[in-house]
C-alpha cells in the first residue's frame, strides 16, 4: 500500500530470481507477508533440447523480466521509491541469468534511490522456512537444510544469516540431475523427475538391485553417477527402442527406492554431526524439486523422526526456485544493515561458506 511501506512491518521488498530457468519476481514486507509474486517457468522453451540451454534462458529472462516486474509492484501498490530494498539472486547460477536479473534489480536502485542487496540463491533456498507460517513464527536457528535440486545437492547447518556450515555434498551429479537422465534413459520427457515419480508409482522397486552409492559411509556427501550408470547397463541389456512399460516402471520405482534411501543415509549422517556442534538443532528442512518427491520426503520424514528431528519441507512454489525466497533473504540481510554496491558482480560460483560480500552500513 502506498504510504504505509515506510512503517517496519510493512517495508517491502522486491526480489528477482533468473539464476536458471525460472524467470521470478515477488515483493515481500519485512513481516514475511508475500505482497504480490509471479514466476514463469521456461521449460517449454528448453524441452526440445532436453535440458537448460543457458542462451536461451537469458533471452527469455530479458524477455519476461521488465513486464513481471511492473506487474509485481503494481499488485503490490508500490512504487519503486516506496522499496526498502531492490534485490536479485546474484550467483551461484548460469552467469547470462544472473547478469539479467542482477541488472534489473540495480537499475531499480539506482533510479529509485533505494538499495540493491544481491542475495546468494542457496541462501534464498537456506533463509526460506524462516518465512513466518511454514513453522509457527519462522524456523528459529540452527537448523540442518538439505538442498535436493537440478543443480545442487548438499546438507547445509544453517547458524544464522550470512553464518553456514556445509557438512557435505554431491561429488558427481546432483540428485535432479540424476532423476533426469535415468528419466532421459526410460524415455521420459525432461524435466524427467515429476514423470519418473509418476511411473513408479506403478512400479516394484524390488525388482532391480540397484547401488546405494555412499550408504553407510562416514560423512554426508553424496554419489550418484554410478547409480545412474547402473540403470544404464541394465536399460543397455534391452533391444532398441522404449523399454516394456512394465519394466519401465520397475526400473523408475527401484532407481527411486534407491535414491530415497541413500538421501535419508546421508541426511541421517548430517543430523548426527550437526547435533554434535549444536546440540539445541530439531528442524531438518528439505528444499529444491526433488523434496517434492512423495517417496524421498517419506524416507527424509522417517529417519529425522528417528535422529529426533521433525522434517519440514516447504509448499513446492517455495520450494523449487522463487522470487519470494529472495526478497525474504533480503529482508533478513536488511534486518542486519547488509547492502552491497551496485558494481557488484555477479558470480557463476558462489559458495554458500564463502566470506560475506555485504557490506554492513551504518543504520
Ligand atoms: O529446485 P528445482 O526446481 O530447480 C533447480 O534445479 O534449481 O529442481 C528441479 C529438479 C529437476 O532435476 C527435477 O527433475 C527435480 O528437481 N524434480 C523431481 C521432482 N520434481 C522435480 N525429482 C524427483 N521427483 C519429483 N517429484
Ligand atoms: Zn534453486
Amino acid at each position: 500500500m502506498p504510504g504505509q511501506s515506510s512503517t517496519s512491518a510493512t517495508a517491502a521488498v522486491l526480489g528477482i530470481e533468473t539464476s536458471c530457468d525460472e524467470t521470478a519476481a515477488a515483493v515481500v514486507a519485512a513481516d514475511g507477508r508475500i505482497l504480490a509474486e509471479a514466476l514463469l517457468s521456461q521449460q517449454g522453451e528448453h524441452a526440445p533440447f532436453g535440458g537448460i540451454v543457458p542462451e536461451i534462458a537469458a533471452r527469455a529472462h530479458i524477455r519476461y523480466l521488465p513486464a513481471m516486474v511492473e506487474r509485481v509492484l503494481a499488485e503490490a501498490g508500490l512504487h519503486p521509491s516506496e522499496l526498502a530494498a531492490a534485490a536479485a539472486s546474484s550467483g551461484p547460477g548460469l552467469i547470462g541469468g544472473l547478469i539479467v536479473g542482477s541488472g534489473v534489480a540495480k537499475g531499480i536502485a539506482l533510479a529509485a534511490g533505494v538499495p540493491f542487496v544481491a542475495i546468494n540463491h542457496l541462501e534464498a533456498h537456506a533463509l526460506t522456512p524462516r518465512l513466518p507460517g511454514l513453522v509457527a513464527g519462522g524456523a528459529p536457528f540452527p537448523y540442518l537444510l538439505l538442498l535436493v535440486s537440478g543443480g545442487h545437492c548438499q546438507c547445509v547447518g544453517v547458524l544464522g544469516v550470512g553464518r553456514y556450515r556445509r557438512l557435505g555434498g554431491t561429488v558427481d551429479d546432483a540428485v535432479g540431475e540424476a532423476f533426469d537422465k535415468v528419466a532421459k534413459l526410460l524415455g521420459l520427457p525432461w524435466p524427467g523427475g515429476p514423470a519418473l515419480e509418476r511411473l513408479a508409482a506403478a512400479g516394484d522397486p524390488r525388482r532391480f538391485k540397484l547401488p546405494r552409492p555412499m550408504l553407510g559411509r562416514p560423512g554426508c556427501d553424496f554419489s550418484f553417477s554410478g547409480l545412474k550408470t547402473a540403470v544404464a547397463h541394465l536399460a543397455a541389456t534391452y533391444p532398441p527402442g522404449p523399454l516394456p512399460a512394465r519394466d519401465a516402471a520397475d526400473l523408475a520405482a527401484s532407481f527411486q527406492v534407491a535414491v530415497a534411501e541413500v538421501l535419508a543415509d546421508r541426511a541421517g549422517h548430517a543430523m548426527a554431526m550437526f547435533r554434535t556442534a549444536q546440540p539445541d538443532a530439531r528442524l531438518l528442512i528439505a528444499a529444491g524439486g526433488v523434496a517434492a518427491n512423495a517417496a524421498v520426503r517419506s524416507a527424509l520424514s522417517a529417519r529425522a523422526a528417528a535422529g529426533g528431528f521433525s522434517l519440514v519441507v516447504p509448499p513446492p512454489r517455495l520450494c523449487t526456485d522463487n522470487a519470494v525466497m529472495v526478497a525474504w533473504a533480503a529482508q533478513e540481510r536488511l534486518r542486519l544493515g547488509l547492502l552491497d554496491p551496485l558494481d557488484f558482480a555477479p558470480r557463476p560460483r558462489w559458495p554458500l561458506d564463502a566470506p560475506a560480500t555485504s557490506q554492513a552500513v551504518p543504520a
